[in-house]
């Protein structure tokens, strides 16, 4: 055999002695630091306190039960994923309150960490399928052990809700309490405080608010837009008009008709505040306007990364709302229509909270309805033009960003 061509035959080595010798010593190399004192791996991550969290209660009243260890670790983990969630959205919320997203290269982790809270939420989702592997029969085994503690106790949970913006109008009365009710002190005042604070939602729609491109006296997206709009209408009623008569038109103007009323009702704003009051619009008229600018303009430079975080905020909507499903099977799986630990119906209440009343960015997703040909969106003039392909502030690298940490 030939020795290695990159060292030369004079080093004498081969090939193999070199991968296997060489290989084995790096091996073998190296110095265990952890024997000369200092942080390890056990105390870094402070595994005594987190290993020896699982305590069955099953085998404190003297009837161990196999089932409940999984049981205690499932919630255990979803848990400190919860808290992942919470460091990642406060960070965000952070980035939007102290303007710091006016800078746009803040955009880029904001979107970095939306993205990473739908990724955790997808494992979330997935994770339901391990508990169960769980019989409800082995469930019942323990069951009764863990009375009154409840799911609805979670505080990550509820704090969740709230700093993404959950009405509190909209949650479903849970045995005629308040959420909040199941919380005490310092927790009832954090969930308080929570509510007060300034929620993901409100604090996208102030940054949709600022769209560029929507000023009446520059571009005026929304004015272009309605005209644009209703000159597509106005043809395509010619269109179906100039048809012979026939049932097939017939069945078309209706369609006409109902798409016109559809498309025509977005330039209501006083329809738009109704919505609003009740609930089932949740974003300002002008933030609206800002989202879909995004969504008609997203190839755009400036826009594309704005458009990215629009669709990972759908995204958590939606993964939040598939927990929702998930959790709610599992639990008619497991009790069937029996009432739940923390004294709700279970099942029945659980099941209610899956309507749109929960969903924070509705409106996101309901943008779809308004979405018409390419050929209606406003062209954008030459100036415009420019000022969506540059940054609103120094784009160079060079410059130190107002960072947010
Ligand atoms: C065998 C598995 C499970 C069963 C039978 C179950 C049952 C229930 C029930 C019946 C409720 C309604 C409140 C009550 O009356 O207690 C509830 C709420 C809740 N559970 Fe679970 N659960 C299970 C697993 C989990 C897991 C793994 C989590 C993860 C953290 C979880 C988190 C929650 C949360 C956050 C709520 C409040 C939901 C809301 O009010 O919208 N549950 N659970």
């Amino acid at each position: 055999m030939s020795g290695c061509p990159f060292l030369g035959s004079s080093s004498g080595y081969t090939f193999r002695n070199l991968s296997v010798e060489d290989s084995e010593g790096q091996t073998r190399s190296g110095v265990n630091k952890a024997s000369k004192g200092g942080l390890v791996y056990e105390s870094y991550l402070h595994l005594e306190k987190i290993l020896n969290a699982q305590e069955l209660q099953s085998e404190i009243k003297g009837n161990k039960i196999h089932d409940e260890h999984l049981f205690i670790i499932t919630h255990q983990a979803y848990e400190l994923w919860f808290k992942q969630i919470l460091w990642e959205l406060d960070s965000v919320r952070e980035i939007f309150q102290n303007g710091h997203v006016r800078d746009e290269r803040n955009m880029l982790k904001v979107v970095a960490r939306m993205q990473r809270v739908a990724a955790i939420l997808k494992l979330l989702v997935q994770q339901f399928a391990v508990l169960e592997t769980m019989t409800p029969l082995d469930f019942n085994d323990f069951r009764d052990y863990l009375i009154p503690a409840s799911g609805f106790q979670s505080l990550q949970f509820r704090l969740l809700e709230n700093k993404i913006g959950v009405l509190q109008d909209m949650r479903v009365p849970y045995s005629r309490r308040h959420y909040r009710d199941s919380f005490n002190g310092q927790e009832n005042e954090m969930l308080l405080r929570s509510e007060r604070e300034k929620t993901l939602l409100q604090l996208v729609e102030a940054w949709l608010e600022r769209t560029p491109g929507l000023e009446p006296q520059g571009f005026n997206f929304w004015g272009k837009f309605e005209k644009n709009v209703i000159q597509g209408l106005e043809e395509e009623f010619l269109k179906i008009q100039a048809k012979e008569e026939s049932e097939e038109k017939e069945e078309q103007m209706a369609e006409f008709q109902k798409h016109k009323e559809v498309l025509l009702s977005l330039f209501d704003e006083k329809r738009h505040e109704h919505l609003l009051s009740k609930g089932d619009r949740r974003l300002s008229y002008r933030a609206l306007q800002g989202a879909l600018m995004i969504y008609f303009y997203r190839e755009e430079p400036r826009f594309q990364v704005p458009f990215q975080l629009l669709t990972f905020l759908m995204d958590v909507d939606m993964l939040i709302s598939k927990w929702r499903y998930n959790h709610v099977c599992l639990v008619h799986r497991m009790l069937g229509s029996k009432a739940g630990t923390g004294g709700s119906s279970g099942y029945h209440y659980l099941r209610s909270t899956m309507s749109d009343r929960y969903k924070v960015f509705v409106d996101l997703f309901n943008l779809s309805t308004y979405l018409v040909p390419r050929s209606w969106i406003p062209k954008m003039n030459p100036s415009i033009h420019k000022f969506l392909y540059t940054a609103e502030y120094c784009d160079s690298s060079y410059f130190s960003s107002d960072d947010s940490d």
